[in-house]
């Protein structure tokens, strides 16, 4: 598995990368809670924004990290020896370093004799701000005479207007020159449907490492670029051009850009200088905020703070076992809800859709993570977003930043998504059971487009009501918009989703045997059992295919002909996993069929090369009447990718259902698929997936962060809540467990700290052992699950160790 990109270089799974700069997608997030999203490459590329409306710098996609000059830029002229970039400037060098929440270039430059450091990150405070310290050491043998510049040029408005009235939106800008650097407040925020008085300040400003002030700033692009250079070749800086008090050039109504002119310094041999700047948008005085950060020793501090604040989330949950890479990068894995929470679906280069906000299957998605680690903090969430549930059992389909801020369609287009009623009840069942709150059922709850309030409950048994309204010609769930699938959106008529109608009757099992165990009224469990068995029944003997070659699996689909999708075909076999991944999560599939359905995705759609599952097979044709998902070349994205999400929803129902060594398979190929960067080129995390040439695509933002956290915690280490009682129940394989024979995870649990060290001295494999003896802080436990009242007992210390012994 070659790893060529980078290695962690701590614990805290902070990395190093040696010249990243030659990978030309490669992007990193920096945000913080307060809002701030930026992203940063080792071109000191990405762009720096607060939201849809008010980016900072231009905003760009992936295709632009490397084709376009809108970057971060420090430039240094060297008298006698030129300009030099330390964005995109020759370098025999390039090192990233990068940690939570921080990224470092290193860049050598011998001819010039320069080696340039810059730090960026985001202070964890409540300030939509990125700092950017900048440290430029002579590691030549005489001494240099340079002029610094720093130049961010500043877009400050709304993506919409990149190409829509781009020049018409810069004649609103009011561009005030501070002894810091530039301050841009355009007078309006542009839109035809009611132009908005704007108070928004975007602003660049810089000092340098001992608050010296700047000399000037060249505020406007034409001042800094010069007629007949640009971004690339600014004559400012190559001309060693001095900044003018005051232009010929009028400043106001035009391109803007922070481009700060610095003292002239003469650096010996083995000195450094050092810079710093602050770029931010906000409704305050710039000043203010600049002056919280404009010395090194107010940078380190922030910096330390962030550092902390990142590192804490990283280690709510985590794995300790032999293959240190591997719970290094399970940090990051963890931390990746967080920056969805932030980010949205649409802030990151690679995803260049959307407006903000998150969708409604990701919103719940997300918690399922966020509360393993703070099940306090998400009763709340959970509650509130329960109000994006309208009375017939739909919902809104965008969820905003704002607390209870649902929006009913992206672009006004209205759709259903037929699963989206079954993920709230997964991830509140997993709130219950780990809490045993069983009271927020009965919580008062709003609906969405609607002055009605009725309980958690309630919202949950129309969510499941619903489909039963909407049956296809087979018996199963319509399609409607689409499914998990985004893709599958050509088949509203007819097309029907065997494979959520499977996901919709686990969870009709799941609500009764809860509702059973409150002692809730006993009709309703019946009917629910009923409606589940029913389709379960139906699923199981209607849908399992048997094809000529000998194997067998799920349908999961019929199109919009009515006509079922998968099994033998002309083109070649037609399989999908996720018509195999519900009816395995649910029950629905007996233990011969997920034997079979192994044998028959590891034939059909393993690949070979990646080493991982893919969605489909090639259909190689389009699918006017299933979906546009079948428009994209195979192997893209939702036409039979290696999909991280499916993925790990695939290894979670192989678990559950007890195949542990499956389950295995499934994490270790998206892990190393991961840390195969030779291949995959991305920085530790998970992607949403690896395309046709294995590469990582729309890395960060992604369910399958969540998914894999649960699964790993409540599966394959078995910690997990039944009821409020302690479930320990590992499903670990025998290579898991290394050399040492020990493994550990460490996680909350009631509000305490745990430490669960699992001692397998015997090297057993799964199967082959049983839990031994069990001690919370060395008293032996009685049985299993643990009692939450026993549990709070003996958990007595800020973390307590809950040692396993498997025999
Ligand atoms: C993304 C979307 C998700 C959708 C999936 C398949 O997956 O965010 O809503 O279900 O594509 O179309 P993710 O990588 O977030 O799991």
């Amino acid at each position: 598995m070659p790893n060529t990109l980078w290695r962690f270089i701590d614990d805290d799974a902070a990395f190093v990368a040696e010249n990243p700069d030659k990978i030309s997608r490669l992007y990193f997030p920096l945000a913080n809670e307060f809002g701030m999203m930026s992203s940063i490459t080792p071109k000191l590329h990405g762009d720096i924004k607060t939201g849809q409306h008010s980016f900072l710098t231009v905003p760009v996609t992936t295709e632009d990290l490397n084709n376009t000059l809108y970057n971060r830029n420090f430039w240094l002229y060297i008298e006698g020896r030129g300009a030099w970039s330390m964005a995109f400037g020759e370098a025999d060098e390039t090192l990233v370093e990068a940690g939570f929440l921080w990224h470092k270039v290193i860049k050598i430059n011998k001819k010039l004799g320069i080696k340039a450091e810059v730090l960026n990150f985001v202070p964890a405070e409540n300030e939509a701000v990125e700092l950017m310290s900048i440290k430029a050491t002579n590691i030549s043998k005489k001494k240099l005479k340079i002029t610094p510049t720093l130049a961010i040029p500043i877009y400050g408005r709304s993506a919409d207007n990149l190409r829509d009235h781009r020049h018409v939106t810069s004649l609103l800008n009011r561009i005030r020159l501070t002894k810091y650097g530039v301050v841009v407040t355009p007078t309006m925020s542009f839109d035809e449907m009611g132009h908005q008085v704007n108070k928004l300040s975007y602003f660049v400003l810089g000092c340098e490492g001992d608050s010296g002030l700047p000399e000037g700033a060249f505020p406007t692009m034409l001042e800094f670029s010069g007629e007949a250079g640009n971004l690339e070749k600014p004559e400012a800086v190559l001309k060693n051009i001095s900044p003018d008090k005051k232009s010929s050039i009028a400043r106001q109504g035009k391109e803007a850009i922070g481009a700060i002119r610095f003292k002239t310094l003469s650096l010996g041999p083995g000195k450094s200088m050092s810079h710093l700047a602050v770029m931010g948008i906000s409704e305050d005085g710039p000043e203010k905020i600049f002056k919280k950060y404009n010395s090194p020793d107010k940078i380190n501090k922030a910096l330390s703070v962030n550092k902390k604040f990142w590192a804490e989330k990283s280690k709510k949950v985590y794995f300790s076992t032999d293959d240190k890479d591997f719970d290094r990068w399970m940090k990051w894995v963890t931390v990746q809800p967080a920056f969805r929470k932030i980010f949205g679906c649409s802030f990151l280069p690679d995803f260049d859709y959307g407006k903000g906000g998150r969708g409604w299957r990701d919103l719940w998605q997300d918690c399922l993570a966020l509360l393993l680690m703070n099940p306090k903090e998400v009763r709340g969430t959970l509650v509130n977003n329960f109000g994006g549930v309208r009375l017939d059992g739909s919902n809104a389909t965008i969820i905003g930043k704002k607390q209870g801020e649902f929006i009913s369609d992206r672009n006004k287009i209205s759709r259903v998504w037929m699963d989206h009623g079954m993920w709230p009840f997964m991830t509140l069942n997993l709130y219950i059971n780990q809490s045993g709150d069983k009271d927020i059922l009965f919580e008062k709850a709003k609906f969405f487009e609607s002055d009605k309030v009725d309980t958690v409950l309630e919202h949950i048994l129309l969510q499941h009501k619903r489909p039963f309204t909407r049956l296809g010609s087979h018996g199963n769930f319509l399609l409607e918009g689409a499914d998990w699938n985004d893709g599958l959106d050509m088949a509203k008529e007819k097309g029907e989703s065997v494979a959520f109608t499977a996901a919709y009757a686990g969870n009709l099992f799941e609500l009764s045997d809860l509702l059973e165990k409150i002692n809730y009224k006993r009709e309703i469990i019946d009917e629910l059992r009923q409606k589940a068995n029913g389709l379960a029944g139906r699923i199981r003997r209607d849908e399992w295919i048997k094809i000529n070659s000998g194997h067998s699996f799920f349908n999961g689909y019929y199109d919009n002909l009515g006509q079922r999708v998968e099994g033998g075909h002309e083109n070649g076999v037609r399989m999908t996993l996720a018509g195999q991944v519900f009816p395995i999560m649910s029950g629905i599939a007996t233990g011969g069929q997920v034997s079979e359905i192994y044998k028959s995705a590891k034939k059909y759609l393993w690949d070979p090369e990646l080493k991982g599952f893919r969605l489909n097979t090639d259909f190689k044709e389009i699918q006017p009447n299933l979906g546009r998902a079948f428009g994209f070349a195979y192997g893209e994205k939702e036409n039979g990718a290696f999909f991280s999400h499916m993925n790990a929803m695939f290894a979670y129902a192989f678990y559950k259902r007890g195949f542990a060594k499956e389950g295995f398979e499934v994490i270790s190929s998206i892990y190393n698929m991961c840390l195969n960067t030779s291949v995959s080129r991305i920085y530790p995390g998970v992607p949403e997936y690896f395309n046709s040439d294995g590469r990582g695509m729309y890395h960060y933002l992604t369910g399958s962060a969540s998914w894999l956290l649960f699964t790993m915690l409540t599966q394959a280490f078995g910690v997990a809540g039944e009821m409020g009682s302690l479930v320990i129940n590992p499903k670990l394989v025998k290579e898991q467990f290394g050399k040492s024979g020990k493994v550990s995870v460490s996680a909350g649990f009631a509000g305490k700290r745990i430490l669960v060290n699992y001692y397998n001295p015997g090297k057993l494999d799964y199967g082959e052992y049983k839990i031994g003896n069990i001690s919370i802080n060395n008293k032996s436990v009685k049985e299993l699950p643990v009692k939450r009242e026993e549990f709070l007992n003996l958990a007595e210390k800020p973390v307590n160790a809950i040692d396993v012994q498997l025999v």
